[in-house]
């Protein structure tokens, strides 16, 4: 498919009554993502032009969470399917060959399945193609009305739907492509329903019929339509959606001991014989090397990790771990942490906006908030910087082969040369060059006599 002659339409206006939930449904999560994204990935995995969101319920909610990377159509009041691309009509471009409409709560649909359609579309010169699939239980969707030539002639919603036509197994998944010629031409053609007044996309296949105009069908697996509608739905999908993830993991050469209990986004990447132990969850932009153990119990987000890290019952955030480095149990690593080579970190510490250098060891229970802190350094237990006044954030800079005392108070702004040495308990208020031993409360240097 050339890149531009696909429009897609997101149609996400509906209410959603069935998640219960003031969030509007496309908004709920799955595996990280509200599910609307899933729909504007699709889209853009074919190569659409900026894809059209219908939106209504919740429209100014949805539309700040998407942001502006789609072009939006606001349907107010929601009167069904039909109405919803209607109201979309103004934003199709009548240079687009095809216009391909996609759920927003349809997350599971691949690009290689819209390929499949766009190619039978065009393959049989059709108005309208469809993507039809057949469930053991067909149960409400709307079912397929075929001649005896096998051609679609209508679809019936299930609620309309006689017993014989209930009997029916192929189904309309709700994702349809048209060439757009076509459908600008026989849009304003559909009619409310009578009774309720909702307007039915479903009905341009019998307008393609009664034309003589052809409607070509592909079908794909049940799960690739499976719409989320309530909260059973949506802890399935996001079972589904893990699984999906972790098998991509697995069959990459990574060794996951629990999948079912390892909670990994889709966005992440991770090298070849690295370990991930169950209770951890790995999310948003992070990247893992190579032979690496991590977890149990760990959280990692947005993230760059090295080769054969190892990391026990931590949480790592916004943080730059170099190769060899090993964390924890029980450390959190925040925004900015950035620990070189071989770095050490035991149990409770805490880094935030700090350089450790290669082979640094903080092994207990200490903090390090805006600190340079040079490479072999060791921090004793229980160290602090004490980077804030109560106002502004201070640094604190550390030289290469420093000691630091357990329990030292590094009040910043503070520098500590390299080769120096604070002893236990103290409170360090002024600078000290490289070589010197500092020790007491506040710190003073110990001269050699
Ligand atoms: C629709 C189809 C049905 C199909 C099923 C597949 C029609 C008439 N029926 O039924 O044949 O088997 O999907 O899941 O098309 N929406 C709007 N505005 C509206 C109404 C809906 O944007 O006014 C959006 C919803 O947000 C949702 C999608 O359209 O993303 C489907 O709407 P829904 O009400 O769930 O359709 P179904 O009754 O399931
Ligand atoms: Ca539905």
């Amino acid at each position: 498919m050339i890149k531009g002659q696909v429009q897609c339409v997101i149609l996400a206006a509906g209410q959603g009554t069935r998640m219960k939930s003031e969030k509007p449904k496309v908004l709920h999560e799955i595996v990280g993502k509200p599910m609307v994204y899933y729909a504007i990935e699709a889209a853009n995995s074919i190569g659409s032009r900026r894809p059209v969101v219908v939106i209504g319920h919740g429209a100014e909610q949805v539309k700040n969470t998407i942001g502006d990377r789609v072009e939006y159509v606001l349907q107010s009041p929601q009167r069904g399917t039909g109405h919803a691309l209607l109201q979309a009509r103004a934003q199709i471009d009548p240079a687009s060959e095809t216009v391909l409409v996609l759920y927003g709560d349809t997350p599971f649909i691949s690009a290689d399945t819209l390929q499949r359609l766009l190619a039978a579309h065009r393959d049989a010169h059709a108005a309208v193609s469809l993507i039809t699939f057949t469930p053991d239980d067909p149960a409400l969707y709307g079912r397929i009305v075929r001649d005896t030539h096998g051609r679609v002639v209508y679809i019936v919603e299930y609620k309309e739907a006689s017993p014989e036509q209930r009997a029916i197994r192929e189904v309309n998944s709700g994702i349809f492509c048209y060439q757009t010629q076509w459908l600008l031409e026989h849009l304003d053609k559909l009619q409310p329903r009578p009774g309720h007044g909702e307007y039915y996309l479903t009905d341009l296949v019998s307008i393609a019929a009664i034309e003589n105009a052809t409607t070509a069908t592909c079908s794909c697996d049940e799960v690739e339509v499976l719409g989320i509608n309530d909260r059973v739905q949506l802890a399935a999908a996001e079972r589904l959606m893990r699984d999906q993830i972790n098998t991509r993991h697995m069959l990459n050469g990574v060794t996951l001991i629990d999948p079912a209990h390892t909670y990994i986004e889709a966005s992440v990447t991770i090298g070849t014989d690295t370990v991930i132990l169950p209770g951890s969850h790995v999310k948003g932009k992070t990247t893992i090397g190579r032979e690496c153990a991590i977890g149990p119990n760990t959280l990692i987000e947005d993230s760059q990790i090295g080769d054969r890290v190892e990391i026990v019952a931590s949480m790592i955030e916004g943080a730059f771990i170099e190769d060899d480095v090993d964390i924890g149990p029980f450390s959190h690593m925040r925004k900015g942490a950035h620990l070189g080579a071989g770095v050490h970190i035991g149990n409770f510490a805490e880094v935030k906006d700090s350089t450790l250098g290669a082979g640094t060891k903080q092994g207990h229970f200490s903090y390090l908030g805006n600190a340079t802190i040079g490479a072999n350094v060791n921090i004793g237990a229980g160290t602090i910087t004490c980077n804030y006044d109560g106002q502004h954030k201070h640094p604190t800079t550390i030289g290469d082969n420093t000691f630091i005392g357990s329990d030292t108070m590094l009040v910043a702004p503070v520098n500590i040369g390299h080769d120096a040495k604070t002893g236990a308990g103290s409170v360090v208020t002024h600078d000290v060059a490289d070589n010197e031993l500092v020790y007491g409360v506040p710190a003073k240097v110990k001269r050699n006599t």
